[in-house]
């Protein structure tokens, strides 16, 4: 590995990539609102706790993937693996906590302990959206009309949207006994985590990747049945809301989520362009409790890895529009008072709006023809003391050659002419 690589998993994304992550953000900040959800962030890292209880300390995510340290005052901190459970733990301490619904998304980094591959990082970002404090499966389906309107902006086509319930907690006990007796009997056979998580936490066995316990995970009976009747009509709901907005979907019944705050509905958004690691999105309804508070928050929402994004749209040949990097003009003074004029004239040029560089040291006129080449400057300007007398400078065009020779004053006026 070269010494100029960032650590396995994160990536540099250079000034020449940019232009797709911007299209992803820009969309999103298009498309949220129209829902009603506006932007907020939350930081960076949160106290352990916030995730160890909001996702659960039965999860891969929890258990092995987080980043946690402890800081200079003793307090153990994590680097949010997901955005909802810090999202909640802020909004708990608002109005949504008595029942007032809130709208948010969020954009930013996230950071798992993953061992890296194409499209799992250890720094990847999300795009997600949250809404909290009421619960209604129509929420439900118009959080997913959401998500696949924005993939619908981004051009991305083709994608699968899975769909399942895990019922609300009191609705799923007979069906946790009936997994709970099916693993027991196949178990020998399976990883050490899937023993540990047979009497912990037996849903989590079905979010298994590790080969050995493939066979058994497959032939999982349908538990779908033995959820209670009020989770069975609250799924119905969401099913049937979706079909009225006519949205397909694909009932998977073994799809859990990795994560353990998830009640009711849960839904991913596949791409067969991706390999192995084919969720673009994946979200779901839950409830979180805040730390030290028997109370729940509940709300239903979901994140896109833009990482994730970025590859559907390159595996359908999908081109962000490029922003232009280069700069419109660049400046060359032949002599240290040109020099010095170009200064002033260059602050002004981008005062009004206009990309500009300057070449501020002595160097020949080949030179600086290169450095505004290497620049890929759209115009250059030259300027010696004949025309600093004149008050005129010659202004060269990089892509035939020609040259013209106007006024100064005119100067700003004629580029914002050419720009255009
Ligand atoms: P998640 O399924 O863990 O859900 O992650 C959402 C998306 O983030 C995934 O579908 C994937 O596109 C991307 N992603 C996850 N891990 C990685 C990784 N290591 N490298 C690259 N991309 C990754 C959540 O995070 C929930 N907070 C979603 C949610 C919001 N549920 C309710 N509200």
């Amino acid at each position: 590995m070269s010494k100029f690589s960032p650590p396995p998993g994160t990536s540099d994304i250079f000034p020449e990539e940019i232009s797709s992550w911007h299209s992803l953000e820009d969309t999103a900040r298009r498309i949220f609102p129209l829902y009603g959800y506006l932007e907020m962030r939350t930081p960076v890292f949160e106290y352990t706790e916030v995730f160890k209880r909001g996702i659960g300390d039965e999860t891969e995510v929890v258990q092995k993937e987080m980043y946690t340290f402890e800081d200079r005052g003793g307090r153990s901190l994590t680097l949010r693996p997901e955005g909802t459970a810090g999202i909640m733990r802020s909004l708990a301490g608002t109005d949504v906590m008595n029942g007032n619904e809130k709208r948010v998304y969020y954009i930013g980094p996230m950071f798992r302990g993953e061992r890296p591959a194409a499209g799992r990082r250890r720094q990847f970002h999300q795009i997600g959206a949250e809404n909290a404090g009421r619960v209604s499966p129509e929420l439900d389906a118009e959080c997913i009309a959401l998500l696949l309107h924005y993939l619908d902006e981004l051009g991305i086509t083709g994608y699968k949207l899975l769909l399942n319930t895990r019922a609300s907690r009191e609705d799923r006990k007979p069906a946790e006994d009936s997994l709970r007796a099916y693993f027991a009997n196949a178990i020998a056979g399976m990883c050490q985590d899937c023993r540990n998580r047979l009497e912990r936490n037996v849903w989590r066995i079905l979010d298994c990747k590790q080969e050995q316990c493939r066979d058994a995970i497959s032939k999982t009976p349908d538990l779908a049945g033995l959820f209670g009747e009020p989770s069975r009509k609250y799924f119905e709901k969401v099913c049937a809301a979706l079909t009225t907005m006519n949205i397909p979907f694909e009932v998977d019944s073994k799809l859990v989520r990795g994560l353990d705050y998830y009640v009711h509905t849960v839904f991913e958004v596949t791409h067969p362009g991706l390999g192995a690691q084919n969720a673009i999105a994946g979200g779901g309804r839950y409830e979180i409790f805040a730390p030290e508070s028997d109370k729940a928050i509940a709300g239903v929402g979901f994140a896109a890895g833009l990482e994730r994004l970025i590859m559907s749209q390159q595996a359908l040949g999908i081109k962000p529009v490029q922003e232009n990097l280069s700069p419109l003009v660049f400046l060359i003074g032949l002599g240290e008072n040109a020099r010095n004029e170009n200064l002033r004239l260059v602050a002004k040029l981008r005062k009004s709006g206009i990309s500009a560089m300057a070449e501020v040291e002595e160097k020949s006129m080949k030179a600086s023809m290169r450095a505004a080449n290497r620049l890929n400057a759209k115009f250059a300007t030259i300027l010696g003391d004949n025309e600093l007398a004149k008050g005129t400078v010659v202004l060269k065009n990089m892509a035939d050659g020609s040259q013209n020779e106007i006024s100064s004053e005119g100067l700003i006026d004629h580029l914002k002419s050419l720009g255009k």
